[in-house]
Formats: C-alpha cells, structure tokens, sequence
C-alpha cells in the first residue's frame, strides 16, 4: 500500500486541527505506542495524537485521508491479533482521553458511554445502580470498551449473556473520510435497512471510528455459585461441557483449563491451591440467579452430568475469596503462559459438541510438528485459546514450520464447523490464514464494504485481509 509519510507541514496542519497539547512526537511516547499485547510486535507509529472529541477525531481523519496518511485508531492497548499496530507508521489515534460515562439510564436500563473508558470501571459504575453489563474479556483491568466493541468480544459470560454484540444498541462513528453519524437507534429491536451498529463491532478499527456508545443493560443477579471440577483428561473434561446443556442447564460461565496453565498461573500469581498429580483438566461452572434453591438444583444437575464424565472430585467455592481466586487464576492464565516462555496464541472455535474433537486434534498436530500446547478458555461457547509452546522445536522451525501447524489447527476448526477467531480477532496476526476460512467471494464482499466506508484505505491499514 502506498501511503504518505508524514511532513512538518503536515503536522503543522494536524496540530492546528487538534491542538499542540495532544500530539505527540518525542520516541518515549512513539515507543509506548508501537506495541500492544500481541507477542513481541513492533511497529512504530510517525505520531500520536489524543484527541477529545468526536470532532477532533473527524479533523483529524480529514486530514489523513486528504494527504494519504495511514491513520491507526487505539483502545487500551490489550490487542491479542496485533490489530492496534500501526504497521504503515502515520497516525496512531488513541481514545484514551475519551473517558466518560454520559448517562446511565435506569428507566430504559442503557448507558450512553465513551470509548476510552475501562471496562471495569464501567461494570462497577452499573453494578452500583443495581445494574449488570456482563462482557468482561480477562483484561477488563485495563481494555478499554471502545476496543471491546471493535473486536466483537466476549469473556466468560457469553455463554449465558452473550458477546459485545448483544449489549451495543446504537454507535456515534467518525467515517474514514470524517463524517459524523450514529449508526442505529437506542432500541431493542431494528428491521430499518442495513444493520450498520453490527457491522461496526467486531470490523477493528477499519471502517470507523468509534466515539460514543449506547449500551443495554440488564438487572443484576443476587447470588452465584462456582464449582470446580477436576479430571485426569482433557477429552473427558471437553466432553463434559455439550452435555451440561443437553442436560438443560445454562451457567453463567463455563471454562476450561488445562493443568499446565494451572501450575505456571499458580507459580506467577503465587496462588494457594492443592494440585493433584491424576488431574489434567479442570472445568470452572458457574451459576447465577436470584433463587438459591434454583441455582442448587442447576449444581446438581451438572454434578451428576460431571460424574457421567469421571470427574474424580468437584469443589465448591464457599467464600468470595476463593471465587476470587479461582477465577485470578483462570483471567491470569494468558499473563502466566506469556511469563513462562516464547509462545504463540491461537484463538479457536467450534460447535462445543466438537470441543473433544478440537483438543486431541491440537495435541495430535503439536506432536506432529514438536510445539507444545497450553489450552484454557471458553468451553461453554466452544472457544478454545491456544498458548503453543517452543519447548523443543528450533529457532528455524518455529519462524517457518509453526504457520503449517497454526494452519493445521485452523483447517481442524473450519471442518469441525467452526473459525479462525472466537473473540481476539483477526487484525496482523491472523490474516493470513483467513482464506482458510473464507472464499475469495467472502473476502472480495469484505474488502467491497471496506471501500465504500474508506475510498483511500487510511484507516488501519493491513488488518484483517
Ligand atoms: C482470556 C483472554 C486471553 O480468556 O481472552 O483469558
Ligand atoms: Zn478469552
């Protein structure tokens, strides 16, 4: 792609358009920039600018799409595909000062809210008006909601509530070429032409950029439970998870863990926690409702479907801090893996049913090629992540041979019936490997809609396809 590099005449013109005090050019701040949390990834952005408003972000696009300069738009920074990289250098826009919670609506259970805000501090701000909004990705910590929206994500409350997608009713853009619009209506329901609040989550950052967001919310439940159930296979532990809802149960949150991520989170969290030699596999159930007796009857349920699948014991959380700490253990699991070796992070998913298929498949390939794996996340959606693992392989054949193998597990997930990306999305990383996926007609109506939204392609350019 062939773009501008940016000119002291241009930045003259950017910072007549956003003022001096938001652009940034001095290499500490470049530096902070050039990376998100996608493996090692670098790449160098020419200028930072933070702008305030939705008009700031408008001429500041205007700018861009008028000189050819690639423009990078930026949440927190917590990007596991690479999507926040600005790999052509120009521009790199972050939301960060775009901060605040406009309204939080009580009667019409939405919220009216900024992109730059974390999502944590969101979910808190809801709770304490009684309130729930359930997407809470592992790094809620630190990602910001705008982020959350671009990648259409998830967290461990999906399979009972449902990604990004459900929550966001209305979405205020700036095009790539610096209009304004709203993309929706703040309502439950639209059948009033092309769904553009949709298309917009999940398209990081490549069609708009986001300035203010409506989100739904729901009440919040009274109580939870969480249980832990140990296995010594991760087959019979993945097969467990289809049968929970053939057994008519839904939890509020059903997640895998293998035992290697277990001792390493235990080691880097220094966590308290009596790991048996014969258990391989753990599932995480939770439960949550207003009714005790409802939510025991669920655990009962799901106790027995678990003994169908020699789960060898089931603890139950009894206090708020050993929820706490089982579910430290699981969110940290991405950090630990990362702290503990030179690794690659996949994200598959399929039909759960065919979760069993998915993991020995994994193991099979990884023998195959020497990588070992560490696999964890979302059994209730059927959304495995993949942590591989160096461990014996060369240098060599960890930068050539390892793409056969990540095509390998992604060819398993498409026969399988499912994709390349359950929630961390496509952006750098994984792009090449969406032909695996997708026809060309498929790409060819993805880079169509690209155009119309973004003539010159300024707008985060090299994610995606
Ligand atoms: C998680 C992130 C990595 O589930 O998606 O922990
Ligand atoms: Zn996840």
């Amino acid at each position: 792609m062939e773009f501008n590099k940016i000119t002291p005449d241009f930045l003259t013109l950017l910072t007549e358009a956003t003022g001096a005090a938001n652009i940034f050019v001095d290499q500490e701040t470049l530096a902070t920039y050039a990376h998100d949390e996608t493996e090692d990834l670098t790449y160098y952005p020419e200028v930072v600018v933070k702008p305030l408003d939705a008009e700031g972000v408008s001429a500041i696009l205007k700018l861009c799409n008028q000189y050819h300069v690639p423009v990078t738009p930026r949440g927190g920074g917590t990007g596991l595909s690479g999507a926040a990289l600005p790999i052509y250098g120009g521009v790199l826009l972050s939301m960060e000062k775009f901060k605040a919670i406009l309204s939080i609506d009580t009667e019409n259970l939405q919220s009216t809210v900024e992109p730059g805000v974390i999502t944590e501090e969101f979910i808190n701000a809801v709770a304490e008006k009684g309130l729930l909004y359930p997407v809470d990705p592992s790094s809620k910590g630190s990602c910001f909601i705008g982020g959350n929206v671009a990648h259409g994500s998830g967290g461990p409350r999906v399979v009972k509530y449902g990604t990004i997608r459900e929550y966001i009713l209305n979405l205020e853009v700036v095009l790539p070429t610096g209009e304004i619009i709203w993309t929706g209506a703040n309502t439950l329901k639209y059948a009033s032409g092309y769904n553009l609040t949709q298309l917009m989550i999940g398209s990081e950052g490549t069609l708009g950029v986001v300035t203010k967001i409506v989100t739904k919310l729901i009440p919040k439940s009274q109580y939870n439970v969480l249980m832990l159930g140990s296995f010594s296979t991760n087959e019979n532990a993945c097969a467990a998870v289809s049968a929970i809802f053939r057994a008519g149960v839904t939890p509020s949150a059903l997640e895998f863990m293998e035992r290697k991520g277990v001792e390493w989170v235990i080691k880097f969290d220094d966590i308290k926690f009596d790991l048996k030699d014969d258990v391989n596999a753990f599932l995480m159930i939770e439960f949550d409702g207003d009714d005790m007796d409802v939510i025991f009857k669920d655990a009962e349920k799901v106790n027995s479907v678990l003994e169908e699948f020699n789960c060898s014991e089931v603890l139950f959380a009894d206090t708020a801090q050993q929820k706490e700490e089982i579910w430290k253990m699981r969110r940290t699991m991405a950090e630990s893996v990362k702290s503990n070796s030179v690794y690659k992070e996949e994200d598959t998913v399929v039909p759960r049913a065919a979760l069993p298929q998915l993991i020995n498949g994994i193991k099979e390939i990884g023998a195959r090629y020497g990588f070992e794996s560490v696999c964890y996340g979302h059994a209730g959606d059927g959304n495995l992540h993949i942590n591989i693992i160096k461990a014996g392989m060369s240098d060599e054949d960890w930068l050539s041979e390892l793409k056969k193998g990540i095509a390998e597990i992604f060819e398993l997930t498409t026969v399988l019936g499912g994709t390349i990306s359950g929630e961390h999305g496509i952006g750098l990383v994984q792009k090449e490997f969406m032909s695996i996926k997708y026809s060309e007609i498929n790409l060819n109506l993805m880079r169509g809609i690209k155009k119309v939204f973004d003539p010159n392609g300024i707008l985060n350019p090299g994610k995606i396809f």
